[in-house]
């Protein structure tokens, strides 16, 4: 079996993208300025960051038996992302999201099959994951979360987990035995806001902080990351774009390129964010999750015209 270094385990999807001019209103009809769709899905967007940037990844999930399943497993491949875990799971369908993008901002709807095709527990391979480094989740399927988190604190393997607003609703007496076992938690500032019922994400993180999460970096769109431990907290900003095209996968983005600068080239918090930040400013400027994700050479490029004196 493959070795990998950055386990994801959630979700994969096709994401059907459309521009429109603004968000309708019930009963209102628009002409749309495109329709695409693209390979998606938060933890698959993610490991595409990663090998994008020279990272060894794998996928842990599932595919229905259908087209789209095979286009999504075919872009692993031609993204390096390994698909060994990867299963394609008889009599369900692949999901598909409708992303619906206007001025630079989206709106999305999910899948109902988002729930429905995945993994079970007994589909987890123990030494996949015992042999890697890192396992990063979106704890969308729960109780398959749980085991692999499991597995992988047995074998001293990092926990990383975003958390979406989505999944927090949850409610954290629900959700505490899996955030607790995280090494670091990287929601974006509406997922620590919900988890923790607070009206700014510098409480919001203070808040998981002292719960026992040793790391909390939270996304704060525009205005870059807010980094906490116990030591201290600090925001770091990001780059002014000014052709913000689709936001789609910036959260992605950033924390498969922090993901690879901390647990694997093992820079510091600050510089990983800095890195971060710039792949997913690169991200942004570009229509669909990973359309913009950027290669090494682009991302230090880009780095290197902003003046980071780290690089
Ligand atoms: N308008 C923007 N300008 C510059 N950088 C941005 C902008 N939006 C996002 N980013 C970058 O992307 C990172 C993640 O963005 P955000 O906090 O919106 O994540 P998110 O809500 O998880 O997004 P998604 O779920 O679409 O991936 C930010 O920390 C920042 O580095
Ligand atoms: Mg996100």
């Amino acid at each position: 079996m493959k070795q990998v270094d950055i386990i994801g385990l959630g979700e994969i999807v096709l994401d059907w993208v459309t521009e429109i001019p603004h968000f309708p209103k019930p009963d209102e009809k628009i002409d749309a300025f495109s329709e695409n769709y693209f390979p998606g899905g938060v933890t698959a967007n993610y490991l595409v960051a990663t090998a994008r940037l020279g990272g060894k990844s794998g996928f842990i999930g599932a595919v229905g038996c259908d087209s789209y399943g095979d286009f999504l497993i075919e872009d692993f491949v031609k993204e390096h992302v390994d698909t060994t875990c990867t299963k394609k799971v008889a009599g369900k369908k692949t999901p598909v999201n409708f992303i619906f993008v206007a001025q630079g901002e989206k709106t999305i709807i999910q899948s109902p099959h988002m729930q429905t095709t995945k993994i079970e527990c007994d589909d987890l391979n123990e030494a996949y994951i015992a042999n890697s480094k890192l396992l990063h989740t979106t704890i969308i399927h729960q109780k398959v979360t749980e085991k692999a988190i499991e597995i992988a604190e047995r074998n001293n393997i990092k926990i990383s987990i975003d958390l979406e607003s989505q999944i927090a609703l949850r409610g954290w007496n629900n959700l505490k035995n899996v955030l607790l076992k995280s090494d670091i938690l990287l929601p974006n500032k509406e997922g620590a806001k919900a988890i923790t019922n607070s009206n700014t994400p510098e409480k919001a993180a203070e808040i998981l902080v002292k719960k026992g999460i040793p790391i909390v970096i939270i996304t704060l769109g525009s205005n870059g990351v807010l980094i906490t431990t116990n030591e201290y907290q600090k925001r770091i900003p990001t780059y002014e774009i000014k052709n913000v095209v689709d936001t789609t996968g910036a959260g992605d983005t950033f924390n498969g390129a922090f993901s690879l600068a901390y647990w694997i080239k093992d820079w510091d918090l600050e510089k990983s964010c800095i890195y971060a930040n710039a792949a997913a400013s690169l991200k942004i400027q570009k229509l669909g999750a990973r359309s913009g994700m950027p290669n090494e050479i682009e991302l230090i490029e880009f780095l290197k015209k902003n003046k980071e004196n780290y690089f």
